[in-house]
């Protein structure tokens, strides 16, 4: 007997699209986005839910893509890191990454964006020491955080200024 379920189409809803491709029901929702539908901006770390390079959102929180089945993301609304900003119009927390050098490598930097964009939502006036928590569960390697962390802030303040004005 074999031990792979046969592939059938998986349909999801990603950055507002209704998204479909053919995949096994064992597939983890960052390979089925990754391959299935080739929207690579999410990363793959460790594959064990420790270092957030795969976070993307689910129905508006922040979810481990290696941690989740595709097929459990049926019926549910997927955000990916492509939905974020653009290079024309980039996200306020885009924009402070690239003003305080916030990345290096960058491999972090999709999951970390997407962490930030949620946790900026819950709240919007965060301390230092908040944010930092709000990324507790990202791993960066390369930057030492202070720099992220500065952007995350900087990025608040902007969002808060777009909302008061609204
Ligand atoms: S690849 Fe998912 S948490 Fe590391
Ligand atoms: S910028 Fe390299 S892992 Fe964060």
């Amino acid at each position: 007997m074999s031990g792979a379920a046969a592939a059938r189409t998986i349909c999801l809803n990603v950055n507002g699209e209704e998204r479909s491709a053919t995949a096994e029901p064992r597939v983890t929702l960052v390979d089925f986005l990754r391959h299935g539908l080739r929207l690579t901006g999410t990363h793959v770390g460790c594959e064990q839910g420790v270092c957030g390079a795969c976070t993307v959102l689910i129905d508006g929180f922040a979810v481990r893509g290696c941690l989740m089945l595709a097929v459990q993301a049926e019926g549910r609304q997927v955000q990916t890191i492509e939905s974020l900003g653009t290079v024309e119009a980039p996200h306020a927390l885009q924009r402070a990454f690239l003003k305080h050098h916030a990345l290096q490598c960058g491999y972090c930097t999709p999951g970390m964006l997407l962490s930030l964009a949620q946790f900026l939502h819950d709240v919007p006036d965060p301390t230092e020491q908040e944010v930092r928590e709000a990324i507790s569960g990202n791993l960066c390697r390369c930057t030492g955080y202070h720099n992220i962390v500065k952007a995350a802030l900087d990025a608040a303040a902007e969002l808060r200024g777009a909302r008061e004005e609204n």
